[in-house]
């Protein structure tokens, strides 16, 4: 299949051409957007990222070119209007599971940095600088760890931090039995924010998530909380964490997504005025750790979304659609 795929930095190109066998492949720098949906003609698919935006007129357009398949090489959908391709007969597949352990692990990485500083630390040896003043951390054993979302990502993270000897609540729209029999404790959701000391997020953006951390969820959580978010930016609303934080009621935030990252994730601006006041706010807090959408970012993830895309392009192409891995049946 003659395959465009958008978005690409360096890593993609190594990891798509080293599982590629059977495709022809382009690599766009672009992302897919209607501004840039005349790259894609010529090709019977397209492959986009997360902050990919595949609305209805961009959908419209590609079926105008005979794109046939909309291959993700994520696993969010947040971005593609299903209803659009199901419309235009475009399939639309994903790679559900990559690596659900790279997301845990860099949720775990996120709360280990705020709680024990090391990033502070790290600096401060390297000046010669050798105080512990202001390092204080808290341990992780004993206390309460609240997981919403307990899916492949979720699951993993609650099961790390069983490990660490944490009391591990949960909240999910569905049930999850392995889990209870590990001794995860479902609570309702407000429970989960009033007496959890770590709030960590993994549940998909959908129009019943969104904004599922506001103003009043802040105010349910205990006092010096840490609240951390690797699912969708789109889950938090921004404005009212940075009021929770300037009011001292949120200790700390950790986040790998951010509602606005479109923008500026993945792309260096070290040199450019950043425009986004709400993100410059977050950063200037010493208490909030920010990463880039790094929560999948390890060798096993690239490797998996390289051989799963490709194996969702040919079971196309020979009619054998995995439903585990498609949204869309073209
Ligand atoms: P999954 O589909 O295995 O699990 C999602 C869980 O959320 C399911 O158990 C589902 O029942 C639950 N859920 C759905 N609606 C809910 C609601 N209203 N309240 C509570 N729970 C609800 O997904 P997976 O693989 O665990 O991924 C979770 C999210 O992580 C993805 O949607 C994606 O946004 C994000 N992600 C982030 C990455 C990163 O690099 N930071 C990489 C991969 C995924």
């Amino acid at each position: 299949m003659k395959l465009a795929i958008f978005n690409t930095k360096s890593y993609d190109r190594i990891y798509f051409n080293r599982f590629n066998t059977s495709h022809t492949l382009k690599f766009y720098e672009a992302g897919l957007s209607s501004e840039s949906v005349e790259l894609a003609a010529g090709y019977e698919g397209v492959c986009v990222f997360v902050n990919d935006q595949l609305d209805a007129e961009v959908i419209k357009q590609l079926a105008a070119k005979n794109v046939k398949i909309i291959a993700l090489r994520c696993a969010g959908f947040n971005n593609v209007d299903l209803k659009a391709a199901q419309a235009h007969g475009i399939a639309v597949v994903r790679v559900p599971a990559y690596s659900p352990h790279a997301v845990a692990e860099h949720a775990v990485a996120l709360i280990m940095t705020l709680n024990r500083k090391t990033h502070k630390a790290y600096n401060r040896v390297r000046e010669g600088n050798f105080s512990l003043e202001r390092l204080t951390g808290f341990d992780i054993f004993g206390k309460t760890v609240g997981v919403i979302g307990t899916g492949k990502i979720g699951e993993a993270f609650a099961k790390i931090m069983k490990g660490f000897g944490c009391r591990v609540l949960a909240y999910d729209v569905q049930s999850h039995p392995e889990l209870v029999a590990l001794g995860v404790e479902f609570v309702p959701l407000n429970d989960l924010f009033a007496a959890s000391d770590i709030v960590s997020l993994h549940c998909p953006l959908t129009p019943q998530t969104n904004r599922l951390i506001n103003a009043d969820t802040l105010k349910l959580m205990k006092p010096n909380a840490m609240l951390i978010n690797t699912s969708r930016g789109g889950l938090i609303d921004s404005k009212a964490v940075i009021d929770s934080l300037k009011s001292g009621h949120l200790g700390y935030l950790g986040i790998d997504v951010y509602e606005q990252e479109a923008d500026l994730f993945f792309n260096d601006f070290s040199e450019s005025i950043i425009q986004d006041d709400v993100l410059m706010r977050l950063m200037s807090f010493s208490n909030v750790l920010i990463t880039a959408h790094q929560g999948f970012f390890t060798e096993e993830a690239l490797t998996q979304i390289a051989q799963t895309t490709f194996q969702n392009l040919t079971d196309f192409e020979k009619s054998q659609l995995n439903p585990y891995t498609t949204l869309v049946m073209p």
